[in-house]
């Protein structure tokens, strides 16, 4: 395993400075569709949103592959693929909902709340669509599901480069907060807690990208977690 740390800044800058993925229409479409409801500015509440939605395509396939584990138990060279989905959409899940508990930590450190969208009933319905949109593409083409999550992700890692650009005064905002702390405990300051989830969702990106057999869009970084 490659052990060493990832500039950040520099990473922030090469996400930022490479042209999005193509995406399809049904990403162009999630996309503009989450702008109308959020704005197109990028808000901590914004953010806020996309990690509550993040984790669901990762439930989704572990639901999937769980399902087909046990149909196909004597299959030992099936299971071992679907072992590992499992793993990572597990892996994923907890990565996605620390990203969801470090933003909740710096809005009520900033003072913020919550925008309309994120009161009730409005995220349930939200989620309610997300969950039959990516259990039905898990069920008809799991590779389908991960590229539209390589989509996803590669977004996300767009939006997250911007927010820290758009917020110089992170730079010298220091963490002093246990719970961000045991998520990132290398981050010193606030934009680089941002620049890593930013990275986070790159790892997300390119793993989901290898998994639907596009390996050539992995964008590497010194210190990246190996893809198996
Ligand atoms: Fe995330
Ligand atoms: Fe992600």
């Amino acid at each position: 395993m490659n052990k060493q740390k990832p500039d950040l800044k520099k990473e922030q800058a090469a996400s930022s400075a490479r042209p999005r993925y193509p995406y399809s229409l049904a990403a162009r479409f999630f996309f503009s569709f989450m702008d109308l409801v959020t704005g197109n500015k990028i808000t901590l509440s914004k953010t806020k949103l996309v990690e509550i939605l993040a984790s669901i395509p990762y439930r989704a396939w572990e639901n999937n592959k769980y399902s087909r584990m046990t149909c196909n138990y004597r299959n030992l060279e099936a299971v071992e693929h679907a072992r590992r989905v499992v793993e990572w959409g597990r892996e994923a899940q907890d990565n996605e909902y620390g990203h969801l508990l470090v933003i909740q930590e710096k809005m009520k450190l900033d003072g913020v709340s919550d925008s309309w969208y994120l009161r009730p009933p409005v995220p349930w319905a939200i989620v309610c669509f997300y969950r039959i949109f990516a259990s039905t593409l898990a069920f008809f083409s799991l590779r389908r599901a991960f590229l539209f999550n390589a989509e996803f992700e590669d977004h996300a890692e767009h939006v997250y480069a911007q927010f820290v650009s758009e917020h110089p005064e992170w730079e010298s905002q220091p963490v002093d907060n246990d719970l961000v702390k045991h998520y990132y405990p290398d981050a010193a300051t606030w934009a680089d807690v941002f620049r890593r989830i930013g990275l986070d969702e790159r790892d997300h990106r390119n793993k989901s990208f290898a998994y639907c057999g596009k390996p050539e869009h992995v964008v590497e970084y010194e210190g990246m977690p190996e893809i198996d």
